[in-house]
């Protein structure tokens, strides 16, 4: 983990309400994975005080090296709404790349991908790692919703050899309307699985993880938490799982990636 000022390479709009936005960064980040995050002061002028979470969207590479970081963020507040202000060539603190990673073990042959909404970062890093890794996982279904086509950003990067994608929206403006848990329920119906990786909406994980629960699939979820330090020292993002012995974990360093079947929902 490193906190370093990194230059805004571009920060254009993906969707309505949605940005991509390319940040160069001068070391730190050659073995970020897909599930870390970084934590950024959104303005210059602290304002807000805290810094926010963004998922690492994908690595830039120049010659085998990573000189910069993507991550594609939704406006919600102010942080957000300051960081959408950023121009190509103003300069942001970052500190990252924070916290653990989905990991998909070498046995793994099928194995699905679900996003939704703003959850796609991680989980289109993931699908861009496995790609890279060639011959495992022999096939790869990635489920991708939203509330409204608006909702649906950078759906077309999944287009990638061996992989097959399913866009839902839940009033069927694109893809399949309906839920993206009813078409993921589909596709475990039809073939095994083993295992799901999934980001998104709270209640959209706990659907999941209850239908992977139900089927004995394993699962892992990266899920958000408010975070006021992003390092382990305020305590602030404390969940729940089922351990007697240590019934908390902090999604920041023991996650933001949780095998789904040990967080108490
Ligand atoms: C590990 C992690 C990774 C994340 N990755 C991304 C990402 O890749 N792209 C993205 O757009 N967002 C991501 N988020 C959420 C993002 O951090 C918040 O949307 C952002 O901090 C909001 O800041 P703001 O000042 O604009 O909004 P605020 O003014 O702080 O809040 C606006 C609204 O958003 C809610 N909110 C704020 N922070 C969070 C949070 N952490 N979780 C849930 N709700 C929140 C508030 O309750 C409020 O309703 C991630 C969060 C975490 C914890
Ligand atoms: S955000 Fe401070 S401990 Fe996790």
């Amino acid at each position: 983990m490193i906190a370093q000022e990194m230059m805004v390479l571009w920060n254009r709009p993906a969707a309505p309400g949605y940005f991509r936005m390319g940040l160069a960064c001068a070391t730190g980040f050659d073995t970020a994975k897909p599930g870390q995050f970084i934590m950024v002061r959104t303005d210059a002028d602290a304002t807000p005080l805290l810094r926010r979470p963004f998922s690492l969207l994908g690595l830039i590479r120049e010659a085998d090296r990573v000189t910069g970081i993507e991550i594609l963020y939704k406006v919600v507040g102010k942080g957000t709404e300051h960081l959408s202000r950023r121009r190509e060539g103003d300069r942001l603190s970052v500190i990252g790349p924070l916290g653990n990673a989905f990991r998909v073990p070498e046995r793994c042959r099928q194995l699905i991908l679900v996003a939704g909404g703003v959850g796609v970062p991680p989980i289109r890093f993931l699908a861009q790692s496995l790609l890279a890794r060639k011959g495992n996982p022999n096939r790869c279904m990635v489920f991708v919703g939203g509330r409204t086509k608006d909702d649906l950003v950078c759906i077309t990067e999944f287009d990638l050899p061996g992989f097959f994608l399913d866009v839902s929206t839940d009033d069927g403006s694109r893809g399949n309307r309906g839920m993206v848990t009813r078409r993921l329920e589909k596709a475990l119906d039809d073939g095994p699985v083993d295992l799901i990786c999934a980001c998104g909406p709270a209640g959209m994980l706990k659907a999941v993880s209850a239908i992977a629960a139900a089927r004995g699939i394993a699962c892992q979820v990266s899920i958000e938490a408010m975070m006021a330090c992003g390092i382990g020292a305020c305590l602030g993002c404390a969940v729940s799982v089922n351990d007697d012995d240590a019934p908390y974990r902090h999604v920041c360093v023991d996650g933001p990636v949780f095998d789904a079947h040990r967080l108490r929902w």
